[in-house]
């Protein structure tokens, strides 16, 4: 049997009081409706089809290059007809799974039970719940079979009362589903076309409705506001935390942690508090990352520690470095092992040599630096002429004294040493002494300058 999924994505979202469609803002990092694509490829479906309507073309354009079947749904009259819009690309003898687009935490494991408990029937996610609140309310009969689903705005005061919540998560046999969609109508409480109905046609079809309990909560949390968005991103950062810990990972405080994106850790690697992660982030073993940091789409070698509040964006930094306190690497650097980039120095599309430092108060552009290299605090790279960037050269062993501008495109030779307070404008030779100041001198018998009393 071929598994086609329908994601509902069309709804409005009027809650989030936002002008992006809500299925694209993010958890993790990606958008909710990434989520739920990914899990309805982790089960193989041989299809995908959005519903998409709300926001209009902004859902299909931030999924361009995906395969993926979009059907508008315009304008939206209900789940109901929200599938029926997906039917037509529908094959007769599939399995239908609906997923919904604002429900992004729910996990393929319990989709692949409820497609085992559907078989060729139907099969139902739901879940007990100390207060129903506004969903669905599932109706047994007496022998506690499924009778039909019952909206909250439609229930009765002895249905309200029932615990056992529809989730929206269903699987069906296409051809039948087909047909149960073309006799819905839209006599209740919202003048909607109920994809809830379908239940009762089916029993009364005599197929069993078969269910299915949801693994967590979590799983079935639906995102309708801001607040909502939030709760959901905490579920997913928790769950994360604790894969991470299982797989080794020490984290401080997993309260405080946020992946967006992929880690890939060593052993013994430990991560403080406040830290972001974002992109793909590789720690190598041993690595500690201090509190307050942000590391995206970087890779950080073994042994290498990263202090306190430091930004580093798409870098490589080689082992047992010591980056920050507080230092921004930006893109496009490479830096390698055991180099030290110390507080508030920048560092942008450089490479730096092996044993090298920069501890203090430095600006590194367009620069490549050798190996053992000292570079003095205040360094400046001035690589940016108002029209152009040039690259600086940095030779190995060179020493660049406090407070230096290096006026780029220029270059250090091997072991030379730029004095204090030097503005290199020429190439400074290997080995030698190179320096820009004007020769000291003191004035005898000189005043300041006292307040006139007029
Ligand atoms: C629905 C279920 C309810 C269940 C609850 C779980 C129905 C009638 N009710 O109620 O039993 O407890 O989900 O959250 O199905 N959508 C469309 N097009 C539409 C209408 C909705 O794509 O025309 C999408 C929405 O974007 C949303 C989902 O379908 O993702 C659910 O729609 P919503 O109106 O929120 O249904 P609920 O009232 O929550
Ligand atoms: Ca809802």
């Amino acid at each position: 049997m071929s598994l086609e999924v329908i994601i509902l994505a069309a709804g409005k979202g009027t809650r989030m009081l936002s002008s992006r469609p809500k299925v694209l803002h993010e958890i993790g990092g990606r958008p909710m409706l990434a989520h739920v694509i990914d899990c309805a490829r982790a089960l193989d479906a041989d299809r995908i089809h959005v519903v998409y309507g709300h926001g209009g073309e902004q859902v299909p354009a931030a999924f361009a290059g995906e395969t993926l079947e979009w059907v508008l749904q315009a304008p939206q009259r209900g789940t109901g007809h929200a599938v029926e819009q997906a039917m037509p690309a529908v094959a007769d003898g599939a399995q239908v799974l609906i997923l919904y687009g604002d429900v992004p935490l729910v996990r393929a494991e319990t989709l692949r039970r409820l497609l085992r408990a559907a078989g060729s029937g139907v099969g139902l996610l739901t879940a007990r719940l100390p207060d129903a609140g506004a969903y669905g309310r599932i109706v047994r009969d007496a022998a506690g079979r499924v009778l039909r689903i019952v909206e909250k705005k439609d229930a009765d005061e002895d249905q309200l009362a029932i615990r056992e919540i529809n989730t929206g998560f269903m699987a069906l046999p296409a051809g039948r589903l087909r047909q149960w969609l073309q006799r819905l109508d839209n006599n209740n409480a919202q003048g909607e076309y109920y994809l809830t109905d379908i239940i009762a046609l089916a029993v009364a079809e005599g197929l069993a409705v078969n269910t299915v309990e949801a693994g967590s909560m979590g799983e079935i949390m639906g995102i309708n506001s801001p607040r909502e968005l939030a709760q959901v991103e905490r579920e997913y950062q928790r769950h994360q935390a604790e894969r991470l810990m299982e797989q080794g990972l020490t984290l401080r405080d997993p309260a405080r942690f946020d992946l967006r994106g992929e880690l890939d850790a060593g052993r013994d690697v430990v991560v403080d508090v406040n830290v972001i992660l974002e992109g793909r982030v590789r720690l190598g073993d041993g690595v500690h990352v201090g509190p307050n940091c942000i590391l995206r789409d970087c890779e950080i070698g073994d042994g290498t520690v990263v202090l306190a509040n430091c930004v580093l964006e798409d870098a490589r930094i080689g082992k047992a470095c010591r980056i920050g306190p507080f230092a921004r690497v930006r893109p496009e650097t490479e830096i390698a092992d055991a180099a030290c980039v110390g507080n508030f120095v920048e560092i942008k599309k450089s490479q730096v040599g092996s044993g090298s430092k920069i501890n203090h108060l430095s600006y590194v552009g367009d620069t490549t630096v050798g190996r053992a290299v000292n570079i003095g605090a205040g360094t400046i790279t001035c690589n940016y002429d108002g029209a152009n960037k040039h690259r600086t050269v940095i030779g190995d062993n060179a020493f660049i004294g406090s407070d230096t501008q290096l006026v780029a495109p220029v270059t250090v030779g091997e072991g030379a040493t730029l004095g204090a307070g030097t503005t290199l404008t020429r190439d400074a030779p290997p080995g030698q002494l190179t320096l820009s100041r004007a020769p000291q001198k003191s004035i005898e018998g000189w005043q300041r300058p006292k307040k006139s009393n007029k």
